[in-house]
């Protein structure tokens, strides 16, 4: 094969990187491999809709399958990359890679956009038939058909795939347990006050949800998961469980490439890795915080794989980088629609807007008097307020914003400007 790109992944971020590098006029090649015999779909259905059985799998492709010829991206579906090495005398960021059926592409320039993969529980019993993940179009069409004949499901982990599934899975109507290691749900994402609401609002669905609880093991008989042995000796009766309890970053290729990885692979605020010819974008990467630079934080969600790979292809041909986005993310469990915009990590004060029990309130959170963030939960135009407030480096007043009453739009002001110091 001749050269041109190389994107190692073909998801929402790898494909985004084709898009981007053809809509800024890239003609060189542009081979996009995945290790999935599916063409890049959209992920977030899987834990709803799809799930529910309410969407068909054509529905979730990303493009039209015409678009990959028309674009002239060379898609190859079925693939998996297992070996990649820089060429020693050719130009920086130039190499070949080799996938495991034995073929070999040519690269004159390479990214990483090899996404995440479910952790594992290392339990006895992990193996019993009946015990799944999801992550894949294939994981989510196997649970779906699953969840028809199972009547007992317990769901280990308490965040966004688990409590997503748990929703789906109760609107069937099936007997559901959730079991958190953490003392609160979602503890990764969002704040304490807005995890005792979905604890509330899923138990009010009839969820059964057990905080603070380990999985010892699973039970099964030939063959078949009958039961989740908890750390203090109980048993919970399943005959599904579904394990959500976070993603590993895949950066065995970039590992092998000797780029700096640190719970994902590093890349700096263009995508750009530890080798700045080599870039990286999505679930598999992390980055200096998007919005202060610093730290480093891992943003697993669609817009950051969207904006990441945008800006990934902007370097790779030495364009300037696009503006920094703000970060927004969203769950849909059943009819609770949490939209979250920009990164409320190290707050220091928080304003609840409307009665959470209500099921349709919001919380915004600050850092020393400056806005970080918004969890909406159905109040769509708090949350876009809010998002743009951020776009805009507006903020809302954290004395004003607790009044339900009062629309959020209404009360964006220009962030004070900083007193210089002297
Ligand atoms: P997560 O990080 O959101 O939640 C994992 C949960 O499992 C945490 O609450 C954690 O405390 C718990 N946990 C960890 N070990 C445990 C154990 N041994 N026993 C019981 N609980 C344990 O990850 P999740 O839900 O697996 O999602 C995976 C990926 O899918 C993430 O990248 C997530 O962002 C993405 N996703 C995003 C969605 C969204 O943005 N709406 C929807 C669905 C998935």
């Amino acid at each position: 094969m001749s050269g041109g790109t190389l994107i190692v992944g073909a998801s929402q971020a790898g494909l985004q990187l084709a898009v981007s590098l053809r809509q800024l006029g890239d003609t060189e090649p542009i081979t996009l491999v995945g290790e999935e015999v599916h063409p890049p779909y959209q992920r977030p259905p899987l834990s709803k809709d799809f799930l529910a059985g309410e969407t068909d799998p054509e529905s979730l492709a990303l493009r039209a399958p015409s678009y990959y010829a028309d674009a002239a991206i060379d898609l190859v579906s079925g693939e998996c990359v297992t070996e990649v090495a820089l060429s020693p005398s050719g130009p920086p960021g130039s190499g070949t890679a080799t996938t495991s059926s034995g073929r070999g592409f040519a690269f004159d320039r390479l990214a990483l956009t090899v996404g995440a993969g479910p952790r594992r529980l290392a339990v006895p019993g992990a193996e019993l038939d009946g015990v799944r993940y999801l992550r894949d179009r294939d994981d989510a069409a196997a649970l779906r058909q699953h969840l028809g004949s199972a009547s007992r499901v317990v769901v280990v982990g308490g965040g966004f795939i688990g409590l997503e599934a748990a929703a789906v899975a109760r609107a069937l109507g099936k007997d559901v347990t959730v079991v958190e290691a953490a003392d609160r749900l979602i503890s990764r994402a969002v704040a304490p006050v807005v995890s005792e609401f979905y604890l509330r609002a899923h138990l009010r669905r009839g969820t059964r949800v057990l905080l603070s609880a380990g999985v010892a093991g699973f039970e099964g008989v030939q063959g078949r998961v009958t039961g989740v042995r908890l750390g203090d000796g109980t048993t919970l009766p399943a005959d599904l469980v579904l394990v959500g309890v976070g993603v590993l970053p895949r950066t065995e290729l970039a590992r092998r490439l000797g780029l700096e990885c640190d719970r994902g692979i590093v890349v700096d605020g263009r995508a750009r890795t530890s080798d700045p010819h080599i870039v990286a974008a999505g679930d598999c990467t992390v980055q200096p915080h998007p919005v202060t630079g610093l730290g480093r934080v891992r943003l697993e969600s669609v817009q950051n794989a969207v904006a990441q790979a945008t800006a990934a292809a902007a370097s790779l041909l030495g364009r300037p980088a696009p503006q920094p986005a703000v970060p927004w993310f969203w769950s849909y469990q059943g009819d609770l629609k949490l939209q979250i915009a920009g990164l409320s990590g190290g707050y220091d004060q928080h304003v609840v807007r409307g009665e959470p029990d209500s099921e349709r309130f919001s919380v915004l959170y600050y850092r020393q008097g400056e806005l970080l963030a918004i969890d909406a939960v159905n109040s769509p135009a708090d949350y876009m307020a809010v998002r743009k407030a951020l776009a805009q480096g507006a903020t809302v007043p954290a004395g004003a914003a607790g009044d339900h009453g009062t629309p959020l739009k209404s009360l964006l002001t220009a962030r004070p400007a900083a007193v210089p110091s002297s």
